[in-house]
C-alpha cells in the first residue's frame, strides 16, 4: 500500500481554518510587536509551512533564521534522542526573537531550544506553535498557540510521519494500518 494512501488519513483542520487562524495571530503579533522588528527562529523541518505563510501575512519587518531539531527522525512515532543543531551561529543579542515550532507535545523540544536561545541574550523571547496537545506539565508554555488538539498523532502542513506527509495542505489524524505500524 502506498504511504500516501488516503485511507490512512482523516482531516482534522482544513487549509482554510489554518489560514484564518494565521490571520488572527498576525493581528495579535502586529499589536504586540508594534513598531519593532522580529527575528523568527523556525525549528526545521516541521515549522516550514507555518513560517512560509506567517511571513507572507505579517507586515512587521522580520528576519528568518532556522535551526534543526529532531526527536523522531525516520522512526515514525517512536521518540529518539533530541538533537538540536544550528543555534551556535545565531546572533540574537538584543533582538525580539519569536521561536516557531509545529507542535508542542511533551514540550521538551521547545523548552530546550528556549533555554539555549535565552543564553544569546535577546531583547525578548517568545514562542509560537501551530498545535498544542496540552499534555505537558512544563512551566514553559508557548506564548501563541494556533490550535489545541487532542493527544493523537497528526500529519500535514509541515508535520511528518517518517518524513512523509509534510506537504499536505491541511492537518490530518494519522490512523494506524497494517502498513504503518511503528
Ligand atoms: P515535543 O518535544 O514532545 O514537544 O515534540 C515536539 C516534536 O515532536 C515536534 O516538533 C514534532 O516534530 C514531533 N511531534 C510531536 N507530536 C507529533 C505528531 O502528532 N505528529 C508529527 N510530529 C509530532
Ligand atoms: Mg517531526
Amino acid at each position: 500500500m502506498s504511504i500516501y494512501s488516503a485511507l490512512e488519513l482523516d482531516l482534522l483542520i482544513s487549509m482554510d481554518e489554518i489560514q484564518d487562524k494565521i490571520a488572527k495571530v498576525v493581528v495579535q503579533l502586529e499589536t504586540d510587536y508594534k513598531g519593532q522588528e522580529i527575528v523568527i527562529v523556525m525549528i526545521m523541518k516541521g515549522a516550514i509551512c507555518l513560517v512560509a505563510d506567517l511571513i507572507r501575512a505579517i507586515s512587521l519587518p522580520c528576519v528568518v533564521e532556522s535551526i534543526q531539531a529532531s526527536s523522531y527522525g525516520a522512526h515514525g512515532k517512536t521518540r529518539g534522542n533530541l538533537q538540536i543543531k544550528g543555534i551556535e551561529s545565531l546572533d540574537l543579542f538584543s533582538k525580539n526573537v519569536l521561536l516557531v515550532d509545529d507542535i508542542f507535545d511533551s514540550g521538551n523540544t521547545l523548552f530546550q531550544v528556549h533555554q539555549a536561545l535565552a543564553e544569546k541574550k535577546p531583547k525578548s523571547l517568545k514562542s509560537l506553535v501551530l498545535l498544542s496537545k496540552n499534555v505537558s506539565d512544563l512551566e514553559c508554555q508557548p506564548d501563541y498557540i494556533l490550535f489545541s488538539i487532542e493527544n493523537r498523532f497528526v500529519v500535514g502542513y509541515g508535520l511528518d510521519y517518517k518524513e512523509y506527509y509534510r506537504g499536505l495542505k491541511g492537518i490530518y489524524l494519522f490512523k494506524e494500518t497494517a502498513s504503518s505500524l511503528q
